[in-house]
């Protein structure tokens, strides 16, 4: 890898080599029902082009930590495999895809559609014991939109000036969310969703040669804690999870916060790691590390 680089940086310096453009995320196409925390959208430009490097093209995408699914749904919308698996534990989520790929899309996208948002029904809907799963489904969508930051886990605060003062609403197109529940409702025979852990679902395909990973874990490595504030499960195995990685037959690729711990992880897998550049949701220039066993796709 060293001799292919004209200035011969140190294998150091290369791997956390930052390539320099920022791809525009408004150019991305918006599919997820979520604003979700440490959402994906910005990697989009990034998996065509892992995409484009494979020699076959890989029948299925499993993405073990779905939150909003951005990546898998990119997928199957754009044919680049037959069948996307998504796994997420969060049962506030789970219940969201669950409703999605079943007959009771049409009812959320309609009670989505249907439902008078004011500070006065927020607060009745929020705080109703919801008594089947497209309920907890409906509450989730709410609680994301109106919730700063689209953070669902407990301790966030709602929306207050929002975007140009719109408040609360600010957040809330339903005639936009009702059309993606309808779009993704669509390639519902495309789309697996499992409530469940993630590490135990990417042991279970690790034979899957013609099957790709796309491994987005909460951010609780390296000390930071970022993730334990954005997500109710924010505990991951991560020694664990590089041990699964590094056992797959099929190609992975994994997101990570920069952190010295996550460095090390990858290292002694022999992964290669890089940061990426990314705009974050306050538009703040931010890197993010990506780590796969070849990434001299990236540069
Ligand atoms: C960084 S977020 C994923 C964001 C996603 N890539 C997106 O673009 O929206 C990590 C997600 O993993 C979920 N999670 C945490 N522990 C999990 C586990 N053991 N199995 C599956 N999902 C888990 C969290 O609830 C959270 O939604």
């Amino acid at each position: 890898m060293v001799s292919r680089n004209p200035k011969q940086l140190t294998l150091f310096e290369m791997d956390y080599a930052v390539p320099s453009k920022i791809y525009n995320v408004a150019s991305v196409p918006q599919r997820s029902i979520f604003r979700y925390p440490g959402g994906k959208t910005w990697f989009v430009p990034y998996l065509r082009k892992w995409f484009s490097t494979f020699p076959a093209r890989p029948t299925t995408l499993i993405e073990p930590f779905a939150g909003g699914g951005i990546i898998g749904l990119t997928a199957a919308f754009e044919n680049l495999v037959d069948r996307v698996v998504l796994i997420e534990r969060d049962p506030q989520i789970a219940a969201v895809w669950n409703t999605v790929l079943s007959a009771d899309a049409l009812w959320l996208a309609a009670k989505i559609v249907n439902f008078d948002l004011n500070a006065g029904q927020v607060e009745t809907a929020l705080t109703a014991v919801p008594a089947s799963t497209r309920e907890l489904a409906f509450q989730t969508i709410l609680r994301n939109r109106v919730n700063r930051g689209g953070i669902l886990a407990a301790g966030a605060g709602r929306i207050k000036n929002g975007e140009n003062g719109k408040g609360l609403a600010s957040r809330w197109y339903p005639q936009t969310l009702a059309k993606r529940i309808h779009d993704i409702a669509s390639l519902q025979d495309r789309i697996q969703f499992i409530e469940g852990d993630g590490l135990s679902i990417i042991r279970q395909y690790s034979d899957a040669a013609d099957a790709v990973f796309f491994i987005d874990p909460p951010y609780t490595a390296g000390g930071k804690r970022a993730g334990s504030r954005l997500y109710t499960y924010s505990e991951v195995d991560h020694p664990m999870l590089f041990c699964a990685a590094d056992a797959l037959s099929g190609h992975f690729l994994m997101t990570y916060d920069d952190a010295d711990d996550v460095r090390a992880f990858a290292q002694s897998h022999q992964f290669e790691a890089r940061t990426i550049p990314m705009k974050n949701t306050h538009h703040a220039e931010m890197t993010e590390l990506v780590i796969s066993r070849h990434l001299n796709w990236l540069a």
